[in-house]
């Protein structure tokens, strides 16, 4: 059986935690023979600028580069509000995203069955939601200069962000959004707003072009971005993939994750472009931050970390099958009652990080064994 080399970044707040529900799972794929891997962790964000000074030292890039995928789980929290822009925690996840290319950021918004009560909507509009959403991850206003804080000849200040985008960029996206739904139902909506930004309508052109020339068999809709974050928490079901700039993603992502029941649901895969070599950088990480109100307390939700690993094993490794057993893992043990207390409906007595993972473990070694 092949070996796979893993990073582990669990990162700050209730990263760790999730990060050790995740050995948990990886323990269990090894135990039953799906997969076996071979594990190295290392900081990244608040806790690595308290070891190093840097929220990401240029030995952990260079083991980022060097491993089969990266597993990583939160960064930020209220300990680092004073520190300098360039060193804050998140700067550290986003040089990863930046340096590694990991352009193509795909979140899955899925509602378990047994979590359609949970979520803020009525169980009929979110039953059986399978969303995919491909945000753009390593342009736009995340990384566009110039980027700055001016002091104007009267005293008071001026900030600039830049939204940029090329036609390069934007079609690559594109294609790995026409890519996806060509496996799944055959429907794109590319999300914008050609209504008050350059960006946009260059985004909706690169996009209408690529679609009339190379995926004439996928159905196509163009949607401002406000509107669909209207019709998302509206009818939901009516998307299938969203492809969506760096910000929007940022934005209509969480609104998707509150979908599913739970913030704490969502995992997500940032992918690079494939090489000669048919391989691909990737990252795997939860969509959540790192929740400080919680953190350390044993009660963050792991599911989005676990589904992160999935992603892992479908996207980098071409696992499918031990990714079907662990999302079919996840499934039982929601319908055996497993909640942690961010899906515990009333009434219903939630279970810690590790108690939630365990019972995934078990739910896989069931289904497996
Ligand atoms: C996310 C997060 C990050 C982002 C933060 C932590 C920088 O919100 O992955 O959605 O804005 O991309
Ligand atoms: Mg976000």
């Amino acid at each position: 059986m092949a070996s796979y080399n893993l990073l582990l970044l669990p990162g700050d707040g209730i990263g760790p935690e999730v990060a050790g529900g995740l050995t948990v799972v990886l323990d269990a794929l090894e135990e039953t023979g799906l997969a076996t891997f071979e594990t190295e962790t290392d900081l990244v964000g608040g806790c690595a600028l308290d070891a190093h000074g840097v929220p990401l030292a240029e030995a952990t890039l260079q083991r980022a580069r060097d491993a089969d995928a990266i597993l990583l789980g939160a960064v930020g929290g209220p300990k680092w509000a004073g520190v300098a822009y360039e060193n804050r925690p998140e700067a550290g996840l986003l040089r990863l995203r930046k340096d590694l290319d990991l352009f193509a950021n795909l979140r899955p918004a899925i509602c378990y069955p047994a979590l359609a009560d949970a979520s803020a909507l009525k169980r009929e509009l979110v039953e059986g939601l399978d969303i995919m959403i491909v945000r753009e991850l390593t342009g736009g206003v995340y990384f566009g200069e110039p980027k700055e804080i001016t002091t104007l000849p009267d005293g008071s200040k001026r900030a600039v962000d830049t939204q940029v985008y090329t036609t390069g960029e934007i079609e690559r996206i594109a294609r790995v959004a026409f890519d996806l739904a060509g496996k799944r139902s055959g429907r794109v909506a590319s999300a914008e707003k050609h209504n008050v930004m350059k960006s946009g309508v260059l985004w909706k052109e690169v996009v209408t072009k690529l679609h009339a020339e190379h995926y004439a068999d996928i159905q196509l809709e163009h949607i401002l971005a406000d509107n669909c974050a209207m019709q998302l928490a509206r009818r939901p079901k009516q998307f299938d993939v969203l492809v969506t700039d760096n910000l929007f993603g940022d934005v209509l992502s969480d609104l998707a994750a509150m979908l599913t029941g739970s913030l704490g649901m969502l995992p997500s895969a940032s992918l690079g472009a494939v090489d000669d070599k048919g391989l691909r950088r990737a990252m795997y990480e939860p969509c959540h931050g790192s929740a400080p109100d919680i953190a350390g307390q044993d009660k963050a939700n792991p599911i989005a970390m676990i589904g992160s690993l999935t992603m892992c094993l479908r996207y980098s490794f071409g696992l499918g099958e031990a990714a079907d057993a662990l999302d079919g893992a996840i499934t039982d043990a929601l319908a055996g009652g497993a909640r942690t207390a961010d899906i515990a409906g009333e009434g219903t007595n939630p279970m810690g990080t590790r108690a939630m993972a365990e019972a995934i473990a078990s739910a896989l070694k069931l289904r497996v064994g």
